[in-house]
């Protein structure tokens, strides 16, 4: 490794061939949602890094990609894999390192492998599951829920996106065949570990002093999709007594949001919220908002939800409004495995390298793979802390720190 990062595997074109795709050039930020031409764009820059390595590509029946190095003398070529990756998708604005970090890192890794003439006696699958974050269709980890079957395909193809195209259809629109969505046990039967790889989205590691840690679990968390329906009217005539504001029992829902969630000790965000039609000089007919849910366990998240549901129904009765909600996605809480953790520590050491291990409340694919296999976390520091915005960021030298440690977890794993 190069501490530096200087001529190391960071500094190798895989990375910079990436930055330029789905970045809008007025705020910094990334728009890479699934199944878009930036999508696209993406899933051709992972075949053509898996090209490069001469490792074996393909798509999945649920849109995610991944790409073999298989042992010279395998039988069946994918049994037994050690598989990485994460994802390349991002949110509305979102930084570039969240999930690509850890699809890049797993191709640099096999680089590393390559270059000391290490060859894996065990499959080693790099995977970029798709619509992570659920920007588009609104179900967070969808790609590797759908491999698990933890959502079935009749659910995954009733989504539609904000513009009303449905899963299905946006998937065939970028050349995919959706007829077979859905669980995969053979697939998800042939993996031995899942290993991801990520930016870490707050600054535990930089105030440990770590480049890259170990995670331990993730919180449970959802989304919550709340619509209010009122009224619309003219905003200059009609009098307060005689609104029907869905607005306004949205406000009261945000701000008792914010109480209960303190009191929890949990956290709670209205982040997305769309206002119909959407005029200033009109009160709104309607107001969509989504709540971000997320707690240390499952009663404190249930009693959160609770809280905010019903400070929304209370404000809606008060205001003369109508409420409906659902539930759009759920992860119940993760502990990876900890005899793993040890193992993957230990791991690190032999590289000189000493991982913390962190909890975190964001969510990830790992989370949902952990259900079915064995699965395992690497965090990379990340220098402001700040995720889920153009100012997230991770120095050179610590992705480097993260290949190397990923590097490491391959080779104890797959070729031994
Ligand atoms: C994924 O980044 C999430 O935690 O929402
Ligand atoms: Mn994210
Ligand atoms: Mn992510």
């Amino acid at each position: 490794m190069n501490p530096a990062g200087q001529g190391g595997t960071w500094d190798r074109p895989l990375w910079r061939s990436l930055l330029p795709i789905g970045r809008d050039e007025r705020t910094g930020g990334y728009r890479r949602f699934s199944f878009t031409p930036e999508g696209q764009a993406c899933r051709d820059w992972f075949l053509v890094a898996a090209a490069e390595r001469g490792l074996f590509a393909e798509a999945d029946q649920n849109g995610n990609l991944w790409a073999w190095w298989r042992p010279a003398a395998a039988t069946d070529a994918e049994a037994g894999a050690i598989v990485t990756g994460s994802h390349l998708d991002s949110v509305p604005d979102g930084g570039g390192f969240d999930g690509p970090l850890g699809v890049a890192s797993a191709f640099l890794a096999i680089d590393v492998l390559a270059e000391r003439g290490l060859a894996p006696v065990r499959p080693i699958g790099v995977v970029a599951f798709a619509e992570e974050e659920g920007a588009r269709f609104g179900t967070a980890c969808l790609g590797s829920r759908l491999l698990t079957g933890a959502v079935t395909p009749d659910a995954a193809l009733a989504l539609a996106d904000e513009e009303g195209v449905r899963l299905g259809d946006a998937m065939a629109a970028a050349g995919l065949s959706p007829q077979a969505i859905g669980a995969d046990p053979l697939r998800v039967g042939r993996i031995a570990l899942f290993v991801e790889l990520h930016i870490e989205q707050g600054s535990a590691l930089a105030g440990l002093g770590a480049a890259v840690g170990v995670g331990s679990s993730i919180w449970p968390h959802g989304r919550w999709r709340i619509d209010f329906t009122g009224r619309a009217d003219h905003a200059g005539t009609t009098r307060l007594a005689d609104r029907r504001d869905p607005m306004l029992a949205y406000a009261a829902t945000v701000l008792e949001a914010r109480v209960a969630a303190a009191e929890l000790a949990a956290l709670a965000t209205f982040g997305k919220v769309v206002a119909i039609p959407g005029a200033s000089n009109a009160i709104a007919s309607a107001v969509h908002a989504w709540l971000d849910a997320r707690a240390p366990d499952g009663g404190r998240l249930s009693a959160l939800v609770d809280r905010v549901i019903g400070a929304a129904e209370q404000a809606a009765m008060e205001q003369g409004v109508q409420v409906s909600h659902r539930r759009e996605s759920f992860s119940p809480l993760v502990k990876f495995d900890a005899a793993l953790r040890g193992q993957v520590v230990a791991a690190l050491r032999t590289m000189g390298l000493t991982a913390p291990e962190l909890g975190t409340g964001a969510g990830h694919d790992a989370g949902v793979l952990a259900a079915a296999v064995p699965s395992a976390m690497l965090f990379v520091r990340n220098r402001t802390g700040v995720s889920h915005s153009p100012a997230e960021h991770a120095e050179p030298a610590d992705c480097e720190a993260g290949v190397a440690a990923l590097a490491a977890v391959l080779e104890e794993f797959a070729c031994r």
